[in-house]
């Protein structure tokens, strides 16, 4: 038996569930000598911005137990740059490009991004990316939201703006950061978004208590990979009961196993990102353990698995 697994997040059909998450992927040509890039749902570009950024200063990266901080500050070439440059190697590949894309100090430049996106033909969809723990918006005071998506006005206006600049599919991130995510997929749903992709890094620190100096320059940091997979299969399905457009879920996805909970918590679709670090062959082996759990099961179709969970 042959079951089906192909899915859709919007109008945007995918061959196979299985994306590479943002910033852990590169633009893929960094991963084209390691892997078969055409077998991927789909590739999430790393967040660009209207201008080149450096990122943060190092160290940006560090291991913790089971999992890793990271702080790079959305390092990208930028809007221009990666049009030019990155694009047309992407393009060549063969399968969905999703760009995520975020603002530096204001939203507005989600709006600016997403015209200049919507002109490109080969890019299937924007994933606004309202959740990076690493750049903060300095001008707010600091008992105020520090990202967008930790408030579910914000979130709504984003969302609702940049859907009347686009026709392409649009893709929610959200920060696990919050007190109730729902409130926040809620808002993306009802601002026109065609999905929520969730989670992005939890904010979190490590020190050397040795020089007592924090692990990562800019002291706080996101923590991705297996520490944060029960908090993201717990949104996950928390989402799921509120929202009607599919979820991309995400969060310390490492092998088959761990990509089907995802599935049976409410997620259409999954995103690898710190996993590709260790093995940058694991999305493709992951697409090949779906195939099998679902022959072996008899599920004719992917669709049968999602909010599958008995409880
Ligand atoms: C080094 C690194 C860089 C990242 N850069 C981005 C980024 O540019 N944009 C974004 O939306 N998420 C970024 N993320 C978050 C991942 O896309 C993902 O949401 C998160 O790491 C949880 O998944 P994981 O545990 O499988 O890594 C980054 C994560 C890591 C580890």
């Amino acid at each position: 038996m042959q079951s089906t697994i192909s899915i859709h997040i919007g109008k945007l059909k995918l061959k196979n569930p299985v994306m590479v998450a943002s910033g852990t992927f590169g633009y893929a040509e960094e991963f084209k000598d390691f892997l078969d890039l055409k077998k991927l749902g789909a590739i999430v570009t790393k967040t660009i911005t209207l201008k080149p950024r450096q990122g943060n200063p190092a160290p940006r990266t560090c291991e913790t137990p089971a999992g890793m901080l990271n702080s790079i500050g959305l390092e990208n070439p930028g809007l221009d740059k990666f049009i030019t440059e990155k694009l047309p190697i992407l393009k060549k590949i063969g399968v969905p490009i999703i760009v995520s894309i975020a603002s530096e100090k204001d939203p507005r430049e989600f709006v600016t991004l997403a015209k200049r996106l919507e002109k490109i033909k080969e890019i299937s969809a924007i994933e606004l990316n309202i959740s990076c723990p690493n750049i903060k918006n300095s001008q707010l005071p600091t008992h105020s939201p520090q990202l967008i998506s930790q408030d579910p006005s914000a979130t709504f206006d984003l969302v609702k703006q940049v859907r009347k600049a686009t026709g392409k599919v649009i893709i929610t991130k959200l920060s696990p950061n919050v007190t109730d995510i729902t409130a926040i997929a809620l808002a993306a749903e009802k601002g026109g978004s065609d999905a929520i992709a969730l989670i992005n890094t939890i904010s979190a620190m490590s020190i050397d208590i040795n020089t007592k100096k924090p692990k990562i320059a800019m002291v706080t940091a996101g923590l991705s990979g297996p520490a944060i997979r029960p908090i993201a299969v717990r949104m996950v399905w928390e989402v799921y009961q509120k929202i009607k457009i599919p979820i991309i879920g995400m969060g310390g996805i490492m092998d088959t196993l761990s990509a089907l909970e995802f599935f049976i918590a409410g997620a259409t679709a999954i995103s690898v990102g710190t996993a590709n670090f260790i093995n940058p062959k694991v999305s493709v082996e992951i697409i090949e353990g779906i195939k099998k759990y679902l022959t072996k099961n008899k599920i004719k179709n992917i669709k049968e698995l999602v909010d599958s969970l008995k409880a």
